[in-house]
């Protein structure tokens, strides 16, 4: 079953107003709501004086009007009291100073004394509601990100990873190059994560840094199983455990943090303002396919965009016409099973006030809700697509220690790490061939292209799957800044692509970091634009497919193909715009007769759910603009409203 549903805060209502917003949940096809994940304050308002009666009344009336619970530990916002006893609970941020409180989100998560309290906490939950029959899944915590915090319980654990990771202060000396700059390590003491002025971030040691964050990552992925295990004590095994992730300055590094998890949840908040630039890719796209990809199965949204948001910022514009639905639906063609909107009504106090919901101030149900009940009857409409799937001709290959490297080095002005994988998504997406995003590391298997955009450091795992996936015939396209560097974030001592030089049947004789600049490329005969990097190759066993015409590189080879054993890899010097893209998808799937819509517009999408044996069910057209688009698709003329889904089942 897909579900549908909304995340609800019954605690900042009037109880007399709970009957009525269950009944329209009810009557406007609701399944599924999401309680409970920033309410400790009121189910312990006194260290250790519990009060559930309130939550228990919800459940229960929820519960009793057949919809489903998910319900959330609390442990994003501890109560007041527990920061003012216990101040040691608080991270410590990059300046030195414990986080302020009164926001949320203030813990550090390895803070023993929290974790005592947050463990009695989920006990109480556990005790009262593990068994409940209406609480289908439990959400830990909300929006984890990597644990930055600088406290000194961190700077220790910090410490003890370095010491698992490198054996011996020589060892992390070497590693790290300690000797640039007399940062010789003479004692483990002498280690603590990068307090300091914000402003010298990037003039630390990249070694360090990639370290800090790989611990970061680790660190809350310990926090996810602490949690886990504390639920589990309690929570039958049929019962999903998840996290809601979202793309954060320090994200958690989703593949490592869902292992342990049952199932991975996004929270989604699309664009109501497309940009005028052509070339943006402002499509979520690319993270609903990384979502999926990161258990490699079906996924939830567990917080969907309902209405104009601001607290942080200014109030953003409201969706559109068609949004509501349209990205709801835009979930489920990629794989989602759940969409939950992010909120059912708007609130009345505290900072979100204007973090709008389903339901505005005036109490009023508007064009938005009625949307949103719209999508709901469509749902029950398409119960076909219980037990499908999404499966994928091609893989884009991502990892959070590139993410992690490149925000640490930025490699040229424009140049985004994420933004890459966002373009290359968009250029299969856009002809109709669904991607899956998936880690550096994970079994190829099944697949017909990959791309590795910008693999900069260099994982053995990837290049050895990558070698054996073309020897076995797959085409595989590389991008710039590809095995540039050693795990420890040092440059490697080879001409580029480094381990993959061999592979690429090319070397880069030179880069130029063009930074915004456009250089263009001919491709035979066909004038293309390319940007923000350019590396000159130098073919070895490949032959040069493009060159560059500007600069004072034209004429030489941009783009190289290579045949290897039976495989084929294309070898991209630069990042394109999205023409080159299209155009290098195109190649690479032809090199693997994958079938391709050339038809679609710009900005429609089109991507197909399968059953388990890889049947087509579903196919789904997605207008992402916002404009009407008509295009004729398999000899058939179709019309487009602004962001307007169109399903046919197959
Ligand atoms: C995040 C949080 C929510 C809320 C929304 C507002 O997704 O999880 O609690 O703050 O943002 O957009
Ligand atoms: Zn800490």
């Amino acid at each position: 079953m897909i579900r549908i549903g909304v995340d609800y805060y019954p605690e900042h209502w009037d109880r007399s107003s709970w009957a009525k917003d269950i009944a329209l949940m009810k009557q406007t096809g609701v399944t599924t709501v999401r309680i409970a994940e920033f309410a400790w304050g009121l189910m312990e308002p006194i260290e250790g004086n519990f009060d559930f009666g309130w939550l228990d009344d919800i459940i229960k009336m929820l519960g009793d009007a057949g919809i489903e619970i998910i319900l959330g530990t609390p442990t994003n916002c501890a109560p007041l009291w527990l920061y003012r006893n216990y101040p040691e609970t608080l991270s410590v941020e990059r300046d030195g100073t414990r986080t302020a409180t009164g926001l949320r989100g203030h813990r550090c998560m390895e803070s023993p004394l929290f974790r005592k309290y947050a463990a009695r906490i989920i006990g109480e939950m556990t005790k009262r509601y593990a068994k409940n029959l209406h609480v289908i899944a439990w959400q830990i915590d909300n929006e984890l990100g990597a644990n930055h915090c600088c406290c000194p319980v961190c700077a220790a654990k910090f410490r003890e990873y370095l010491k698992a990771r490198h054996g011996s202060l020589e060892a992390l000396n070497h590693a790290w190059g300690a000797d640039v700059w007399s940062g010789e390590i003479s004692d483990w003491e002498q280690i603590t994560p990068p307090v300091g002025q914000l402003y010298s971030y990037n003039w630390y040691n990249p070694g360090y840094l990639l370290d800090f964050h790989r611990w970061a990552e680790q660190s809350t992925t310990g926090y996810i199983q602490f949690e886990i295990d504390e639920l589990r004590k309690a929570v039958p095994k049929k019962i999903p455990i998840t996290t809601n992730a979202c793309f954060a300055q320090h994200s958690m590094d989703f593949h490592q943090s869902y292992v342990a998890l049952d199932v991975a949840a996004y929270d989604n908040y699309p664009e109501t303002i497309y940009p005028d630039d052509p070339e943006a890719v402002y499509t979520t796209a690319a993270a609903l396919d990384l979502m999926r990809g990161v258990k490699r199965k079906n996924f939830w949204i567990m917080e969907q965009l309902s209405g104009p948001f601001g607290c942080w910022s200014a109030m953003k514009p409201m969706p559109r016409p068609g949004q509501i639905e349209g990205y709801g639906l835009q979930c489920i063609a990629h794989g989602a099973d759940m969409v939950l909107y992010w909120r059912w009504h708007a609130a009345i106090k505290g900072a979100e006030t204007f973090c709008q919901g389903l339901i505005d101030h005036s109490g009023v149900p508007g064009r938005r809700f009625e949307e949103f009940a719209h999508f709901c009857k469509r749902l029950q409409s398409l119960d076909w697509l219980d037990g499908t799937v999404v499966k994928s001709p091609v893989a884009i290959l991502y990892g959070a220690t590139q993410m992690d490297a490149f925000s640490i080095q930025t490699q040229s002005e424009g140049f985004d790490y994420w933004e890459q994988l966002k373009r290359w998504q968009n250029a299969f997406g856009g002809l109709g061939v669904n991607t899956d995003i998936i880690h550096e590391t994970a079994d190829l298997s099944g697949y017909k292209v990959v791309v590795v955009p910008s693999h900069f450091v260099t994982n053995p795992v990837t290049v050895q799957n990558i070698t054996s996936f073309v020897m076995n015939g797959g085409t595989v396209i590389l991008t710039p800044r590809t095995g540039v560097k050693d795990e420890d974030n040092g440059c490697l001592l080879a001409p580029l692509p480094g381990a993959f030089a061999e592979l690429a049947g090319c070397t880069v004789e030179e880069y130029d970091p063009i930074g915004k600049r456009d250089v263009g490329i001919d491709w035979a005969g066909e004038n293309l634009t390319a940007t923000v990097w350019c590396d000159v190759l130098r073919p070895t066993t490949g032959r040069a497919l493009a060159a560059y015409t500007t600069e004072f590189y034209a004429g030489k080879p941009a783009i190289v193909e290579n045949t290897f054993c039976s495989g084929t890899v294309l070898s991209a010097g630069v990042c394109g715009k999205k023409p080159l893209l299209r155009k290098l998808a195109k190649a690479a799937l032809d090199s693997q007769q994958v079938k391709y819509w050339d038809t679609l517009p710009e900005g429609v999408q089109c991507t197909t759910r399968e059953s388990a044996d890889g049947s087509v069910k579903g196919r789904f057209l997605f207008n992402e603009t916002a404009q009407i688009q008509s295009f004729v698709l398999a000899g058939e003329s179709i019309t487009l409203a602004p962001c307007e889904m169109k399903i046919d089942r197959i």
